[in-house]
């Protein structure tokens, strides 16, 4: 029941996208404003970013309430925000370059944070392919050292995040704070933290 309520809120954020393009092709232009390409990638971009800051959320959380459950919901919760980034990043594939790929090494080379929204995006990748129950007994030990991969994930989205911004600085400080304080819980809970540093 909870896997199930927690799927129906992560897809909400598509659910109402989706109900916005169908407005605003009955009304051209009320909903999504003159230049409705970029408003879907932009509101792509922020759901991917706060519900990857979310999944990075769950094990301090799970650690200051001691509510255990919430642990069973990180898989999925990872997967809603890589599938946000897959579909942010295909509607920039189809807005911003109509699928001229020629234009892709172009924008590469040209802009810096494309780059870095890719290097995000492989992260992610390697960490949705290997989520699986399977992949965990297989990789034994190593699959934690993969999936540390959460650490460049989160901090390539917050530099692609830095390096597009031109003004209003408020948003991309607050997540970057979010990512900054969660990070010092997980480094404070390491073992090795725990035990002392050896001399
Ligand atoms: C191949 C990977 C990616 C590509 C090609 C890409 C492309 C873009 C483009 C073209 C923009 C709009 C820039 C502008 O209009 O000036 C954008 C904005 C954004 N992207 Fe990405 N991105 C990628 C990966 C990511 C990832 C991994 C995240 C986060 C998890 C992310 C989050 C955002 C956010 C938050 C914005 C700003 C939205 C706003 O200003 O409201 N992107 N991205």
């Amino acid at each position: 029941m909870m896997q199930w309520m927690f799927g129906v809120s992560l897809a909400m954020p598509a659910i109402w996208l989706v109900g916005q393009i169908g407005l605003d092709l009955v009304y051209p232009g009320s909903y999504l404003g003159p230049d409705a390409g970029e408003t879907v990638v932009h509101y792509l971009g922020q759901t991917a970013l706060i519900i990857l800051l979310l999944a990075y959320s769950v094990s301090p959380l799970r650690r200051l309430t001691g509510i255990t459950m919430i642990a069973r919901q990180r898989r999925q919760v990872g997967l809603f925000a890589f599938t946000y980034v897959c579909l942010h990043a295909l509607s920039y594939l189809a807005f911003y370059l109509e699928f001229v790929w020629s234009d892709l090494l172009d924008d590469f080379s040209d802009r810096l944070y494309i780059a870095a929204g890719l290097g995000s995006l492989v992260c992610l990748t390697l960490m949705a392919a290997t989520s699986t129950r399977g992949w965990q007994r297989r990789m034994r030990r190593y699959w934690r050292v993969l999936h540390r991969l959460v650490y460049p994930a989160v901090g390539l989205a917050l530099l692609h995040l830095w390096w597009l911004t031109r003004d209003g600085y408020g948003e991309v400080v607050l997540y970057s704070l979010w990512f900054l304080v969660l990070s010092i819980e997980r480094l404070w809970h390491l073992p090795r933290f725990k035990r002392g540093w050896p001399a």
